[in-house]
């Protein structure tokens, strides 16, 4: 592949050519490998005839193409989406001598003549050179179906067995399995009719998370249920929700029915959670950085690739202060691709701050901007924190901000940008971020045609694709109207690209 494209992310993982969508697959190695999968079209640069790609890293960031993992085994079949987990004590029987086994478990999506949907069953396929070539399980499918929606199983080890999550599509419901030994699925219970209803639920992902009580304090562990929605998200086309709750190894409770979006922007999908993280270390997420209303038709097309994940992210549960509760995610250590400071400021207070980063080769940079020493009440609505980027031969830009006051609401704006004109591709966001105390922060990512927002660590996060005609090469950062005893510290980063 050729990375080196306007449009192409530097630090972001996207497929070397062609059409991905959903990660798949994802686990851990015993030698702290990390291993991609993901929905591929190794033939097209739009979805269809879905294989499963494969990279592997270090450090999530330095990604290996590998080549292709899973194939259809017939001409009427697809791979669709699903997990993968390491079997190091054979539960499987495929493993008998060695210790870094590997299943994958997957939907077969069987295709007519006429390309008209047949049945969706599950199926497993093994490994025994660590995740890099795989044999499908004679006995397969291993959950058999006539239905044309039921689909994208998931898999975790809880305490004595196997659990697999799947969704009934176009039912609005997951349904639980369990098993001894990933080949014997038995139904245990359905978790339904609760949150976004949408159209269609994909992609479940059930997984034990920390959990930060509201003052920040350490708590037992908890359990994530989050479930992809497409199409009928509320800001159109697909998106996450999920449910925090309890789980005893066959039936999951949320702490309520209420509906909580992922991100407030629209290009976080299908996202999973690495199986075998170390038990000390938080979940570790990544998305697909794009949405099925306009995915197939983005101009990367004209680079020859569609399609990138959002970086990865470490997760936790909170209760946060006002706002209840929250999946927080963070982007994990980004030391590894971290560049050299362009900019720092420790008093940015109503001023204006320029950053050309014209010279940054990878086009890309990491900044962060704290605000402290706010007032516990009467914060004017004047007060505000704003970036924009800029392509200053065209006039384009991107930008974003906080309006301190009032309801403080954060916005994010892809409306100066003239690379893609779309009917879906709508361009504004925002979300309330409430100050809790007297500070605020925000941290951000810009890659050449992927914006990635965390506000107060992460408490709200937005993935936000973009396509300027000219790269962005200035940056600006302002405050006004802070109030008194306000301060704003800032500092910006280039990074480094991954794939140079
Ligand atoms: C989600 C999804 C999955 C399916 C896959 C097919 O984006 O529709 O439900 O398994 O994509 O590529």
């Amino acid at each position: 592949g050729d990375y080196g494209g306007r449009y192409r992310p530097q630090i972001h993982f996207s497929p070397p050519k062609h059409f991905m969508n959903d990660p798949n697959g994802m686990f851990r190695d015993d030698q702290g490998t990390w291993h991609l999968y993901y929905q591929y079209n190794p033939t097209g640069i739009v979805a269809g005839n879905q294989h499963w790609g494969h990279a592997t890293s270090k450090d999530l960031y330095h990604w290996v193409n590998q080549p292709i993992a899973l194939f259809p085994p017939k001409k009427t079949q697809y791979i669709f989406s699903g997990s993968a987990v390491t079997d190091p004590n054979n539960t499987s029987g495929f493993f008998p001598s060695q210790k870094n086994g590997v299943v994958a478990i997957y939907t077969l999506a069987e295709y007519g003549q006429d390309g008209s949907p047949g049945p969706q069953t599950q199926a497993i396929a093994y490994s025994h050179d660590g995740g890099y070539t795989f044999t499908p399980y004679e006995g397969n499918p291993v959950i058999p179906s006539n239905s044309s929606q039921f689909r994208d199983p998931k898999v975790v080890w809880y305490k004595d067995h196997w659990v697999l999550v799947i969704a009934y599509a176009q039912e609005y419901e997951i349904g639980i399995f369990t098993s001894p030994d990933l080949k014997e699925w038995k139904h245990a219970s359905n978790f339904s009719h609760t949150g976004l209803l949408t159209l269609q639920w994909e992609c479940p992902n059930l997984v034990q998370m920390p959990y930060l009580d509201s003052d920040g304090k350490k708590q037992d562990d908890m359990w994530l249920l989050a479930i992809s929605v497409n199409p009928g998200a509320p800001l159109g086309g697909s998106i996450a929700q999920y449910y925090p709750g309890h789980f005893n190894g066959t039936h999951f409770e949320a702490v309520d029915n209420a509906a909580r979006i992922a991100d407030f922007g629209k290009d976080n999908y299908a996202g999973q959670f690495f199986y075998g993280t170390p038990a000390d270390e938080p979940p570790v997420y990544l998305g697909w950085a794009s949405n099925w209303q306009y995915t197939q038709v983005v101009p990367t097309g004209e680079e020859g690739w569609r399609s990138a994940m959002t970086v990865p992210r470490r997760s936790y549960l909170t209760k946060a202060k006002r706002v209840g509760w929250k999946l927080v995610t963070e982007p994990y250590d980004l030391e590894p691709v971290m560049g050299a400071q362009l900019a720092s400021n420790n008093s940015l207070v109503n001023v204006s701050l320029p950053i050309d980063f014209a010279s940054v080769d990878s086009n890309a940079l990491y900044w962060e901007a704290n605000i402290t020493g706010l007032p516990k009440t009467g914060i004017p609505d004047s007060a505000t924190l704003n970036f924009t980027f800029l392509a200053p031969q065209t006039g384009e830009f991107i930008r974003g901000g906080y309006y301190l006051g009032g309801d403080t609401p954060f916005f994010i704006d892809r409306g100066g940008a003239q690379g893609f004109d779309n009917v879906f591709f709508t361009d504004k966001f925002s979300t309330n971020s409430l100050i809790d105390g007297d500070s605020w922060r925000m941290g951000g990512i810009i890659d050449r045609s992927i914006l990635e927002v965390f506000l107060d660590g992460g408490i709200e996060s937005a993935t936000v694709n973009y396509f300027t005609t000219q790269p962005l090469s200035l940056m600006v950062l302002s405050t006004s109207g802070m109030p008194k005893g306000a301060n704003v510290s800032v500092s910006v980063h280039a990074l480094e690209s991954a794939w140079a």
